[in-house]
């Protein structure tokens, strides 16, 4: 059996090899933590975008889309707070001159005391076999309990450094824990310093005096600035909400785990505002919509978790992560958070503009609050992909590798096969794709055996292959070979595409989340 970390290196090599998804300039080595779609990958994502678009402004009257540019007035990122606040702690190791992020190397310590405690339990599971009392374990194992007691630690005493972004304190965690940088094995660290994470540029020539501009960390506030436009031109009344798709930029320092952490990425992001007062409510209401979204995928509902924030950001009221079982544990693909009035009010600080909403009800103005879900459209790619990724053993010896993704998702929808070149196949297969192509993303494929043509399209994801056979000629009808099951069937060419609509369509994904 491979370990997970063996699964996650197939699947990336996977990515690449079946044009999902490629590292960013290849031929001059990449560029780190940047990637770039290929052929089938941005169908995906393009069909992850449009089930997101649609669940929230068709299901939803009172939610409206914009496209705000990246390139945002640099005074927006001063009223945000991103200029002073949105930093990492890092430090450098001077032996191995490697960059890491002091949280995360607390963290990953941590993680290495969980594990051993893990372990225990598993040893344990093993050995009392049904009887065995994981709780009770837990409390009285002595080498748990030693371990347990490291871990609260250590964990109390990073919290409070974190939240008071005590730098010499985090650099004295490190000491004290006694961890080694993991390329030279030393621990010859720098201090911690802070490092902001946005990209920037320069606007105009310097002969006319340049402005330093910021790349948009988050697609969130070219929202919260046309809150005024939105709502006058389009007469919105609150509770309604603004949706936006789009790029985002920040300068991780520990980019890893392929797309899940990128340098440039895509958000889709919702704010959604409303009268200050009713913010749990409507929290715990997106909350809701935004898991029922995922789980309609038919990912596996076990794959799913909540995690509260028990740290608030100081303008946050509450906060969630909707977190996703990746190879590497559960991961946040989304987050939720109920942002009180902070943003809108300090655009309104900073701009001398008024930012209210006049409410015809309660006859007096306020600042709205908001909710605000936010998902990494690279993240729930990633989640998609590790959960439809597959290598199955099957009769005879052979094997397979295919991606059962939601057929709503999948790149092509349908492939059309001539079984053979010659006596007419082929013109027949052309005419039926021919047919299909308006309704569905339909490819063709006359080369090698049905056999290799078929696992071609299962390494894509495509649920539904047809072939095209002499009979067809008399009887107007193919062989469906169905993706997941390999099973297969003689339909009428009259009656594809109400089956392939059936299967792919995006609006009974969108009705089972109306109801
Ligand atoms: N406006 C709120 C906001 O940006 P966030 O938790 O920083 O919140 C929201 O980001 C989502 O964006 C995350 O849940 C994740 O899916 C995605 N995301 C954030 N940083 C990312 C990165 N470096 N690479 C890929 N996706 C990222």
């Amino acid at each position: 059996m491979a370990t997970q970390e063996e699964t996650f290196k197939k699947i990336v090599a996977h990515c690449k090899e079946y044009g999902f998804v490629f590292p960013s300039s290849e031929i001059y080595d990449g560029l780190g933590a940047v990637y770039d779609y290929g052929q089938n990958g941005v169908e995906m994502k393009n069909n992850i975008k449009r089930y997101w678009w649609e669940a929230m402004t068709l299901l939803h009257e009172n939610v409206v889309g914009i496209d705000a540019a990246i390139f945002m007035h640099p005074t927006t990122w001063k009223a945000s707070g991103h200029v002073d606040a949105f930093n990492d702690p890092l430090i450098d190791n001077r032996d191995s001159k490697k960059r890491y992020r002091a949280d995360v190397l607390i963290e990953d310590q941590l993680g290495k005391i969980e594990e051993k405690i893990n372990k225990e339990v598993e040893k344990a599971r093993k050995r009392f076999g049904d009887s065995f009392d994981e709780a009770m374990f837990r409390r009285t194992n002595p080498r748990v309990v030693e371990h347990q007691e490291k871990w609260n630690a250590l964990h109390e005493r990073y919290s409070k450094a974190m939240n008071a972004m005590d730098l010499d304190e985090l650099k004295q965690i490190i000491l004290d824990e006694e961890i080694v940088c993991p390329i030279s094995g030393t621990r010859n660290w720098t201090d911690v310093r802070q490092f902001n994470l946005m990209f920037s540029t320069e606007m105009g020539s310097t002969a006319d005096g340049a402005m330093k501009i910021y790349l948009r960390p988050e697609t969130a506030q070219g929202i919260f600035v046309n809150y005024l436009n939105v709502q006058k031109t389009g007469r919105m009344k609150i509770p309604f909400g603004i949706a936006q798709i789009g790029k985002a930029f920040r300068n991780e320092i520990v980019a890893r785990q392929f797309v899940f952490r990128m340098r440039e990425f895509e958000q889709m992001e919702m704010q959604f505002f409303i009268k200050p007062g009713t913010e749990l409510e409507w929290f715990e209401h997106w909350k809701q919509f935004r898991l029922r979204w995922h789980k309609a995928l038919g990912l596996g509902d076990e794959k799913y978790r909540f995690h509260d924030h028990e740290k608030l950001a100081h303008y946050a009221n509450a906060a969630t992560d909707i977190e996703f079982l990746m190879p590497f544990g559960f991961k946040e693909v989304e987050g939720i958070h109920s942002r009180t009035n902070f943003d809108l009010s300090q655009h309104a600080k900073y701009s001398g503009k008024k930012i209210e909403y006049f409410d015809p009800e309660l006859n007096q103005s306020y600042t709205p609050y908001v909710i605000e879900t936010s998902i990494g459209v690279d993240r729930m790619f990633l989640s998609v992909m590790c959960s439809a990724y597959k290598e199955e053993q099957l009769e005879g010896g052979d094997s397979r590798v295919v991606l059962s993704l939601p057929p709503v998702l999948a790149p092509v929808k349908a492939c059309v096969m001539p079984l053979v070149r010659k006596d007419g196949l082929p013109e027949k297969a052309r005419e039926i794709m021919d047919d299909l192509k308006f309704d569905f993303h339909t490819a063709y494929d006359e080369k090698d055996s049905i056999g290799k043509r078929y696992r071609r399209q299962d390494a894509i994801g495509t649920p539904f292959c047809i072939t095209v056979d002499h009979d067809t000629l008399n009887d107007n009808c193919v062989t469906v070979r169905y993706r997941d099951t390999m099973a297969q069937d003689r339909v009428p060419i009259a009656d594809l595409r109400r089956m392939i609509g059936e299967a792919v369509d995006m609006k009974s994904l969108l009705q089972s989340l109306a109801k």
